[in-house]
């Protein structure tokens, strides 16, 4: 049964090969200084920035730069980006990235006018903005986040080896994305698999969770399908641009908060990741994939009804002569297969973890509630030493 609900989601997209031009729409909206926010060269690179800095001009905007978002960024770079928006009196945040970029925007929108440390604040005691939020627009160049139309935003702590999420609310997401599928194109052929995983995987988050006839899920398998075709194609011939396109927007629907609606979502795939991540300072969808198979094959017995339809609706299973536990597991293995095609990570070490890491990324994994099983301390050692 679907659960009470309100949908709102106030980010405005623009869509596809021509969308860069709805900028110039967008722009006057906004005061004259523009934080243009981007990360470690790829956008000089694809020419994007040039086109961006024209449109800037021609709107005659007031430019301030903040390049060198890393992926997963760190505290330190956010508190640099407070201190260049405040210098500068900033009216507008401009991210043009992936996930990281687009992240770290929103964490500077609450925090310019913030008299505490954002840190603590937001990241620790998980407080919500109560001063003024700068608006955040994003020019998106790798799908996987969903960052583009949603509230969340990931920062990292090196020192106190921590990655943590806070998923803000409507007045925090951005208030318009320009989505076009062309500057995913130049993503090297890790970073588009890894974004892919992360797609595949906030869907399945939001999937292995009650077991109700609900259509959230059905959205879901469609959206599951779409990715694993795409994803195909895509790896064969990344120029494709409809499978590119197909990626793009299933990324965006996969974490814009219409498939969670009426349903409880697990995210412990994500909260095991970032505690890799935390130590490892992987790629996110990497950590995600290493740890998965372990997990789900775990909790499989908790919600075997769920990982019997996904086997059948998903991947195809035939269910004839089988017992569940046969079905739902060769589900499992159609979902190894697949993400051996495409090329993520199965294993931890793949991604510089060691044996003795193991009982820190426990640590740092926020264990949640919302699954088939609320894993104890001692179960998610032994998921991370499968996963290694
Ligand atoms: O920095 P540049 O030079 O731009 O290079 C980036 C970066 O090295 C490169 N890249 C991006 N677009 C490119 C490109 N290279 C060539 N051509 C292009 N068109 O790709 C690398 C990775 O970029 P990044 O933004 O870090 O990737 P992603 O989009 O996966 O974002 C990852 C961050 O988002 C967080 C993650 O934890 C991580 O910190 N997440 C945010 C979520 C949200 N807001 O809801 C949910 C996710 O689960 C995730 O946790
Ligand atoms: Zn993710």
């Amino acid at each position: 049964m679907l659960g009470n609900f309100s949908f709102h989601n106030p980010t405005k997209l623009y869509f596809g090969e021509n969308s860069l031009e709805f900028l110039n729409e967008e722009l006057p909206k906004y005061g004259k200084t523009v934080q243009l926010i981007y990360g470690g060269g790829s956008v000089k690179k694809n020419g994007l920035y040039d086109e961006i800095i024209d449109i800037l001009k021609r709107n005659g905007k007031t430019v301030v730069e903040d390049s060198g978002v890393m992926p997963n960024p760190t505290v330190e770079k956010l508190r640099e980006g407070v201190r260049i928006a405040r210098e500068n009196n900033v009216d507008f945040l401009l991210a043009v990235g992936g996930g990281s970029c687009c992240d770290y925007a929103k964490a500077v929108s609450v925090s310019v006018n913030c008299g505490e440390d954002p840190w603590e604040k937001y990241f620790i005691r998980f407080d919500e903005p109560d001063c003024e939020i700068l608006p955040v627009g994003c020019v998106l160049t790798m799908a996987g986040t969903g960052s583009e139309m949603n509230g969340g935003s990931v920062i990292t702590n090196h020192e106190q080896k921590l990655k943590i999420g806070h998923v803000f609310g409507d007045e925090v997401m951005p208030k318009f994305s320009i989505l076009n599928p062309k500057y995913t194109m130049s993503l090297p052929k890790r970073q588009m698999v890894a974004g892919i995983y992360d797609i595949f995987n906030h869907i399945c988050e939001q999937y292995f969770s009650g077991d109700d006839d609900n259509t959230s899920d059905y959205i879901a398998e469609a959206l599951m399908k779409s990715v694993i075709r795409s994803s195909l194609v895509a790896v064969e011939n990344p120029e494709d641009y409809e499978a590119r396109s197909n990626i793009m927007w299933s990324a965006t629907w996969a974490l814009n908060t219409l498939i969670s609606r009426g349903k409880s979502t697990d995210w412990m795939v994500h909260m095991l990741g970032q505690a890799a991540g935390a130590y490892t300072d992987a790629t996110h969808g990497m950590t995600l994939s290493a740890v998965s198979l372990p997990y789900y094959r775990y909790i499989m017995p908790y919600g075997i009804k769920k990982f019997v339809r996904f086997a059948k609706e998903v991947w195809c299973v035939n269910p004839e002569g089988k017992s569940e536990e046969q079905i739902a597991a060769e589900g499992l293995e159609a979902m190894k297969d697949w993400m051996q095609k495409i090329g993520v990570a199965l294993s931890l070490s793949q991604l510089g973890a060691t044996e003795d890491m193991i009982e820190g990324i426990a640590d740092a994994t926020i264990i949640l509630d919302g699954g088939y099983k609320v894993l104890s301390r001692d179960e998610v050692v032994e998921i991370l030493k499968q996963s290694l």
